[in-house]
């Protein structure tokens, strides 16, 4: 069992947490939006994430897991504080590390014993560095204390999952002091452990996102061609992803990668490297691939319904991507927005991102299932790809709307059943 604290409870921060308790370590959580503590400590939680919440509220009971406003005491309880707030995007898309250098400083100011400080936000190479400056300067007591940089890679939507089994686990140092005590705290989770320099650590979270956007990228420029040509994207696919040497992950085409890690992690990266004196022009497009996407979703919904003005358009799935309730950067924002400007109605439906779509969205009517939103529309668009919409009754959809027409802009259904319906169909790279 090892005594570790966690700053910042979002969705790293609170699921790393909570899992951790799980396997058996002593946690305390620090996050200071208190009513988000108050929340937690009543074993609830401000996310939806499958299998998280029972985790937590065990934890709770246990009294393994605990939640607090003050830095200081997950410090004095901790051998091992993770750093887990936030590195947002500035408009230029570098990295703001504010949220971190301040989390620093009040680590720094709250040590009174040797700390092994861990840095498990997505941060830009050279972090560590920085922050064991920081530490250095603002630790009056003049404490001894290791600096680890400790990357997570958890999905949303299957984040327990992504924790308790990890494919590895990742540890960069500076000195081998604090190898043994990371290997205790990962112990329970029977993963490879690579342990690598600090830089290397960092490194490996931006390479690993940006390659993982590569592929959807392209993918989905492959998407383009099979349109062109008459192939089918989800045959080429299959047969490329056989190949173990690609394999078949992350080569769904669709309107592209959205989210809060991609979008943000990758214009890091060219930033990064940029500052670095490389200029990462693969990335850059990978970028322009990915916004170019949603560009030919439009024009398939301009080629169909040529006047968008007054039309209703019905869209189904609102979150990011299906399992989460995450709106950060999703896809059917741009889409809806797009729509609406051009003056459609829309009706929506997301099976569990509508309380917060509702706060994001103006002017949209929400309803409580595909089958209502559909009713009387001239149009209905797929944009995230969850689980129920691969059940539709379609022939109730049909029958609910005003024209059969459905543009899947994630492949949800398939052409040759929509065809036989009688449904004007369109998706992507087939
Ligand atoms: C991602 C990384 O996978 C994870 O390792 C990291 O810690 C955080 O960022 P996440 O943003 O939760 O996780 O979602 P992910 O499942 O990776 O999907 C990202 C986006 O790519 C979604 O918008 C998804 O719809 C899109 N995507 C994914 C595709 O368009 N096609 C695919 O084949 C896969």
């Amino acid at each position: 069992m090892v005594k570790i604290a966690i700053i910042g409870t979002g969705y790293v921060g609170l699921t790393t947490g909570a899992c951790f308790a799980e396997a058996g370590h002593d946690v305390v959580c620090v996050d200071n939006d208190l009513k988000k503590v108050t929340l937690l400590e009543s074993g609830k939680i401000p996310i939806y994430e499958p299998g998280l919440e029972p985790i937590v509220k065990k934890n709770v009971l246990s009294k393994r897991l605990r939640f607090t406003g003050k830095i200081a005491e997950g410090v004095n309880h901790a051998e091992v504080v993770f750093i887990a707030v936030p590195t947002p995007p500035r408009p230029d898309g570098s990295v703001d590390m504010s949220f971190v250098e301040k989390v620093a400083c009040e680590i720094a100011g709250a040590m009174i014993e040797y700390k092994i400080i861990v840095d498990k936000s997505t941060v830009p190479v050279k972090t560590g560095e920085k922050v064991a400056q920081v530490i250095k300067r603002y630790n009056r007591r003049k404490v001894d204390f290791d600096i680890v940089s400790n990357p997570e890679f958890l999905r949303e939507g299957c984040a327990v999952q992504d924790l308790m089994q990890p494919d590895r686990v990742v540890i960069g140092v500076g000195s081998d002091r604090p190898v043994a005590k990371m290997k205790e705290v990962y112990e329970p989770f029977h993963a490879p452990i690579v342990v690598t320099d600090i830089n290397s650590a960092e490194l490996i979270k931006h390479a690993c996102n940006s390659f993982l956007a590569l592929k959807i990228s392209y993918i989905n420029a492959v998407s383009a061609i099979c349109e062109a040509s008459g192939a089918n994207v989800e045959d080429v696919a299959h047969g490329m992803g056989l190949d173990k040497r690609i394999g078949r992950a992350f080569l769904n085409a669709g309107l592209g990668y959205g989210g809060s890690c991609f979008p943000k992690d990758i214009s890091a990266f060219v930033h990064i490297a940029e500052h670095l004196g490389y200029d990462f022009r693969l990335l850059k497009e990978v970028q322009n691939i990915n916004a170019e996407q949603i560009e030919r979703f439009m024009k398939k919904i301009h080629e169909t319904l040529w006047i968008v003005q007054d039309k209703a358009i019905a869209v189904l799935g609102l979150a990011f991507k299906p399992n989460t309730d995450d709106m950060r950067l999703a896809p059917s924002l741009d889409v809806i927005h797009r729509l609406q400007k051009e003056g459609a109605r829309i009706r929506a439906y997301d099976p569990k991102a509508m309380d917060k779509a509702r706060e994001i969205l103006d002017g949209v009517e929400f309803c409580d299932s595909p089958y209502t939103a559909a009713r009387d529309v001239d149009a209905l668009l797929i944009c995230s790809e969850w689980d129920e919409f691969r059940h539709l009754d379609l022939e109730k959809l049909r029958s609910v709307m005003g024209q059969p027409v459905v543009l899947d802009g994630r492949n949800v259904l398939d052409p040759k059943q929509m065809e036989k319906l009688g449904f004007v169909y369109k998706s992507i790279g087939r």
